[in-house]
């Protein structure tokens, strides 16, 4: 036998007793489950999450960003026996890709407000984190993280989130964002899936870890896959030189209204060298953002195929129409299908409910905002400063997303997506009742 294998049975047998030991010691949970409220209490709507934090435990209420890289809070009041701050220089410090360091030898980064894009300064540290674990089908065991990583910021970053949150919860691609901390802590697949829902009222719900995600059904069966993209030049408010994208950036290729196709200059769809262009996913911009000739190209389109008269537009849209001359369905308006034609040749179908956007005064607009118009540029987050050209062609936003599962798997570095209402399901529907 030859010594690698020798060594290699060894290790084999060495772990296997470790794991015999943790197993009897402590529960590994495969998965993990957190609630999520749309709180409209601000100008637009945030997907909020709630953890508990410290010692002695605090809920903690957490604005999702699904392309943020940190988890970072308002250590105004900040209280526990276990927090440690991150020694300069230690591991944890690298984690974070961090330079900075303080006169306390403390080290730090400026996380961002993605809301508001204002960045500021703050210590790294950790501390016990405890959430409820799933086995897919109900949240199941509380389960805690002994040093859980966050950036501790002033409280002057928290302007502009929703009234009862104390920060952000960032689900990016780093290596301390939420997925990546809990996949490493309970060696689980680094997967996490998002489902929000479309009411104030209900819960949707996020996954760490693989499915069964049950909804109605597992629904993590009815996904389709497409590749992730890595965005080679950071699109984050406060970065580093040469540091990518925490961003999920997916390959539209083309975009098809009534199965016919838009014409766009594709250019815009691909990611150049200094990072511009593409198509991102986010859950803080509330509305799919296009570069102008994409909007117009998309909503000329629209608007022939509906075949319905235009109304004046309620700002930020700019495509309206009467409620009266649109009739609805189970999948929401009935109105031309929006396709985007995907990498592997896959389809992102916007049905009806995510496309349009119905206002109180009898007005349903196109739910697609022009990054040229004046309230795109007003609000500077993602553009060139000074201008309106964006950096990121489409930015997929959050009601296009809502009742639609995302699943993002780090490690092949692919998408997995499913509009829930195509399977007569929605984000609602898993049983939040502990059954343990
Ligand atoms: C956190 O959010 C929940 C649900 O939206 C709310 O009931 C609670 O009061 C919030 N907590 C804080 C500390 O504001
Ligand atoms: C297409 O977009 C690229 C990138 O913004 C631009 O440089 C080019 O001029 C555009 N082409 C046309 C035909 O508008
Ligand atoms: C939710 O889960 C609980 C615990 O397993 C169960 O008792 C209850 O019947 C479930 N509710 C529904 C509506 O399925």
């Amino acid at each position: 036998m030859a010594p690698s294998a020798k060594h290699f049975m060894f290790l084999s047998f060495f772990s296997l007793i470790i794991s015999f030991s943790i197993a009897q010691t402590s529960f590994r949970p495969k998965a993990l489950v957190l609630p999520i409220t749309k709180d409209v209490s601000s100008s637009t709507p945030q997907y909020i999450t709630q953890i508990k934090q410290r010692t002695p435990l605090v809920p903690i209420n957490l604005t999702l960003d699904l392309g943020g890289g940190y988890f970072w809070v308002n250590c105004e009041d900040y209280v526990s026996s276990t927090s440690k701050p991150a020694l300069c220089a230690s591991s944890q410090c690298s984690l974070f890709g961090s330079h900075g360091c303080s006169d306390e030898k403390i080290c730090g980064r400026s996380p961002s407000n993605t809301v508001t894009g204002v960045s500021t300064y703050g210590d790294i540290g950790s501390d016990i984190v405890s959430v409820q674990s799933t086995d897919g089908n109900n949240p199941t065991r509380i389960v805690s993280v002994h040093n859980f990583l966050f950036i501790c910021v002033s409280n002057v970053l928290q302007k502009g989130l929703a009234k009862s949150v104390q920060g952000m919860a960032g689900l990016g691609r780093t290596k301390v964002s939420f997925p990546s901390q809990f996949s490493s802590a309970f060696s689980f697949k680094n997967k996490f899936a998002i489902c929000l829902g479309s009411s104030p009222s209900t819960n949707g719900v996020l996954f760490f870890g693989d499915g069964p995600y049950n909804l109605n059904n597992d629904e993590s069966k009815a996904l389709i896959f497409t590749p992730l993209i890595t965005n080679p030049v950071s699109t984050a408010p406060s970065s580093f030189l040469g540091e990518k994208s925490s961003e999920y950036f997916i390959g539209v290729k083309s975009i098809k209204v009534s199965d016919k196709n838009v014409k766009l200059n594709t250019t815009l769809l691909s990611i150049d060298k200094n990072g511009f262009g593409g198509t991102k996913i986010s859950t803080i911009n509330p509305y799919t953002i296009m570069e102008s000739s994409i909007y117009k190209a998309v909503a000329n389109a629209f608007v022939k195929e509906l075949r319905v008269p235009t109304v004046t537009p309620v700002a930020p849209f700019e495509t309206c129409f009467a409620s009266k001359d649109i009739s609805f369905s189970r999948m929401g308006p009935s109105v031309p299908s929006i396709d985007l034609v995907l990498q592997n040749d896959v389809v992102w179908n916007i049905i009806g409910a995510n496309a349009m956007v119905s206002l109180d005064n009898d007005v349903i607009c196109l739910g697609f905002v022009d990054a040229g118009s004046d309230f795109a540029k007003a609000d500077q987050v993602g553009f060139v400063a000074g201008g309106s050209k964006p950096i990121t062609s489409i930015t997929i936003g959050a009601h296009q997303l809502e009742n639609n599962l995302l699943q993002f798997d780090l490690a092949t570095s692919r998408l997995g997506f499913r509009s829930l209402f195509l399977e007569h399901d929605n984000c609602d529907n898993f049983n939040f009742t502990s059954s343990v």
